[in-house]
């Protein structure tokens, strides 16, 4: 039987492991990690991540061939495949602070994986890593190797969380890159053998490792361009009186450009987009590429523009101030069905509300109160290190209540701001919500899910991204 090993019980290791384990009944699949408490939920009824169709994936192998384990090091050192998918979050101290990759958690594990081997294994990068990774990971095996033969694999993931189930059984494509070696493309084949078992084999793509590497930035990047893109066309369109969903559709139409990703949002957020693409600017501006670097860093600039212009419309909206002003926050995850708050746009449009004196209630179907105080508290970047590192609830938590539906979070508010797009938004009473806030009511939709014209009948002054604006909203001063 084959043995995989997976380090990182995380929202890619989990999911792919799991999948990996249900589609291939032959082989034994662990998955290890050096948080306890994240081991033992998976272990448990209430799995530590929340994604359509886990549970039911998990519970079909879990205990067969499909197991969580703090033991790191004897599972590895069983282990014939080892895929590595730790966080590598972006740096936020030292050289390339606020930009490279940080790299500690991939050397310990792979430092961790020379020292407990005793025989020849295939590594796999699973987690986002910089171009060229693989030869310093090859460089810390083979320095440590005692004799043991290791072939470095690139598999970058390309799921998408709140759809991460879909995306595993039925991969747009799998990328697997290599050495070009007769090693090298033998241990490509082991790899490609495991995911011949559900994936059609002219979806698995195989090429050189530095490829591979490269191929996760730039998909990234790219699909980032996009919203960057369509979200700098909505600003243009409040400007104008077009309508970002009509431009939208009518570019998209073009089979050249196509339907998707073209959904104006008050910013994209996530664990990767913006990790990501900082790292391929240092990338760029390590090999004197400054205006590759500088090109990039537009669309990260066009998502902070986004965000803030969002702040500045609901304070501007509400005659220049929001101090002591009551506004509900629906949604705070970075998108519909997770429960992952990294890098939400809620958390920046929060803190500029904060900023400004506002008291905000926040619901989430997904999103804990604890979480949420925590993200509040945390500076930027510092999300993705030990908990231990992270500071408690601090002075927002006071302008902050969480509670547990819509109605509760807009009761007695002066606004109501929208910032996950979760269907249970779309389908709200929001005669009921009219009801019971200040007046004038605001409605700020940085999701375009509510019905416009329904709410502007109902009485609410309302504000949906890149739509025409109110009337009122054009007396207001200008948003920069
Ligand atoms: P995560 O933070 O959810 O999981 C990483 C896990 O690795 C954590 O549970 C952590 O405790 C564990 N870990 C860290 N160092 C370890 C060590 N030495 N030994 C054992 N366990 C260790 O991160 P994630 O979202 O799963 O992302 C993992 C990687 O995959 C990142 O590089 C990310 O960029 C990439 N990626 C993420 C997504 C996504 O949607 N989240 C998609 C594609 C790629
Ligand atoms: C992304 C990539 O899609 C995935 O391939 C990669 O493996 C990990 O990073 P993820 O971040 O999980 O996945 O979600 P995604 O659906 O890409 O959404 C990212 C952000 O962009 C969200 O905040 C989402 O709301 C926003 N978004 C997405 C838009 O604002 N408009 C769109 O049209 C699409």
């Amino acid at each position: 039987m084959v043995k995989i090993c997976c380090i990182g019980a995380g929202y890619v290791g989990g999911p792919t492991m799991a999948v990996i384990a249900v589609k291939c009944p032959s082989i034994e699949v662990a998955v290890v990690d050096i948080s306890v408490s994240r081991i033992q939920a998976w272990n448990n009824d209430v799995l530590p991540i929340y994604e359509p169709g886990l549970d039911e994936v998990v519970k079909q192998c879990r205990g067969k061939n499909l197991f969580f384990s703090t033991d790191v090091e004897r599972h590895v050192a069983e282990a014939d495949i080892v895929f590595v998918s730790v966080n590598t979050p972006t740096k936020t101290r030292g050289l390339g602070a606020g930009k490279a990759a940080d790299l500690t958690y991939w050397e310990s594990a792979a430092r961790m994986i020379a020292d407990v081997s005793k025989s020849d294994k295939i590594v796999v990068e699973k987690s986002t890593v910089p171009v060229k990774t693989a030869e310093a990971i090859e460089r810390i095996l083979t320095h440590n190797s005692k004799g043991i033969k290791y072939q470095i694999l690139s598999n970058p993931e390309f799921l998408a969380e709140g759809t991460a189930i879909q995306d595993l059984f039925n991969p747009d494509r799998v990328l697997i890159g290599g050495r070009e070696t007769s090693d090298g493309r033998k241990a490509v084949e082991t790899l490609k053998s495991v995911y011949a078992h559900w994936v059609p084999e002219d979806k698995i793509l195989c090429t050189n490792l530095w490829s591979a590497e490269l191929s996760k930035l730039a998909a990234n990047a790219f699909l980032a361009q996009r919203i960057s893109s369509v979200n700098a066309m909505s600003a243009l369109c409040e400007a104008t009186g077009a309508d970002v969903a009509q431009v939208a559709h009518a570019i998209g139409t073009d089979s050249r450009i196509g339907p998707k990703f073209l959904k104006a949002s008050v910013g994209f957020g996530g664990s990767c987009f913006q990790k990501d693409i900082l790292n391929l600017v240092y990338i760029c501006e390590c090999n004197g590429l400054a205006e590759v670097a500088g090109y990039w860093r537009q669309v990260i600039k066009v998502n902070d523009y986004q965000k803030s212009r969002f702040v500045n419309r609901v304070v501007s909206s509400m005659f220049n101030t929001v101090a002591g002003k009551k506004v509900a926050i629906l949604g705070f995850a970075f998108k519909k069905d997770t429960g992952d708050t990294r890098e939400t746009a809620a958390i920046d449009v929060c803190k500029g509300l904060i900023g400004d004196k506002a008291h905000l209630r926040i619901y989430d179907p997904q999103v804990s109160e604890d979480q949420i105080q925590r993200d509040l508290a945390l500076n930027k970047f510092e999300w993705d290190h030990p908990a231990h590192l992270q500071p408690a609830a601090g002075e927002a938590a006071k302008q902050v209540s969480v509670v547990g539906d819509a109605y509760e979070a807009s009761k007695g508010a002066h606004a109501v701001c929208v910032m996950t797009e979760w269907e249970e938004f779309k389908g709200l009473d929001y005669g009921r919500i009219y009801e019971g806030m200040q007046k004038p009511a605001f409605v700020f939709d940085g999701r375009n899910v509510v019905d416009v014209e329904k709410l502007r009948e109902i009485g609410f002054i309302v504000y949906s991204i890149g739509k025409p604006l109110d009337p009122w909203l054009k007396d207001m001063p200008a948003v920069a």
